[in-house]
């Protein structure tokens, strides 16, 4: 059975003493034995502090970004050896607010994952498509080659321990989230096209929903039969929003 995974992405929010009084939250009000792991990634100044705080509890720690190169004269980027560094586990790779704003390639996506993936971090892979795509029923296509070219880059060993993450453009910070069936049908793709690959890494790998998952309802998404469990941002800022989020993801598979 796949092990879910929750993983809050702050974005750019927060603040030293923002995070710190979350963080107390999240640890005071945490039930005990989850199967589900669970993530927090803040932004790159807060990671140590967090590592801080995080310590001895079930909560993991990832980047939201990593560098693609492992160091050198690149002004403003983080490695990946330095969120090992700091202590991250894991780190989103991909987020389609860094393929849109910042113009991040399937290819550059590609390196990234491979260079977190080098240095044991778990990347969290993040495809989707925008609502343009959708409405011309591109979804699969463009799904597709975001992953072929990570696949193709860095073969599968990546996804034993790392995740893809869904998430529909169009459902980000929208409040519209994908419905169960439609976040269902582009899961199900997804591990198709791993398996084309290698069907017993498909059959481990866990593919995370994202875009409006909220408490009311994380619950029906994760009881889809290949949504293993959320890459949550807006509401992983509030302590209970998440934990009801956990509470959900711990019950799917
Ligand atoms: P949202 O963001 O939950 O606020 O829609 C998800 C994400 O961007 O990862």
């Amino acid at each position: 059975m796949r092990r879910p995974i929750v993983a809050g992405n702050w974005k750019m929010h927060g603040s030293r003493a923002e995070n710190a009084e979350l963080i107390e939250n999240l640890l005071s009000h945490c039930p005990e034995n989850l199967r589900a792991a669970c993530v927090v990634c803040p932004p790159f100044v807060y990671l140590q502090e967090a590592a801080r705080l995080l310590r001895g509890s079930p909560f993991l720690l990832g980047g939201q970004d990593v560098c693609a190169e492992s160091h050198g004269a690149f002004t403003g980027e983080v490695s990946a050896s330095m969120l090992k560094d700091v202590g991250c586990e894991y780190v989103i790779a991909g987020h389609s607010e860094r393929r849109l704003l910042y113009r991040e390639s399937d290819q550059l996506v590609a390196r990234k994952v491979h260079a977190a993936h080098g240095k044991g971090l778990q990347p969290i892979l993040c495809v989707g498509e925008q609502l343009a795509d959708r409405d011309a029923g591109r979804t699969h296509d463009v799904v597709a080659r975001q992953l072929d070219a990570v696949l193709e880059l860095c073969g599968t060993a990546f996804l034993e321990q790392g995740a893809v993450a869904y998430e529909p453009v169009w459902a980000i910070g929208t409040g519209r989230n994908a419905t169960p069936e439609q976040a269902q049908d582009v899961h199900a793709f997804i591990r198709t096209r791993i398996a084309a690959r290698d069907a017993r890494i498909a059959a481990a790998t866990r593919i995370l929903y994202g875009g409006s998952v909220k408490a009311g309802n994380a619950a029906e998404l994760f009881a889809m039969a290949d949504v293993d469990g959320g890459l949550i941002g807006g509401a992983s800022l509030k302590a209970d929003e998440f934990l009801t989020i956990l509470a959900a993801a711990d019950k799917c598979g």
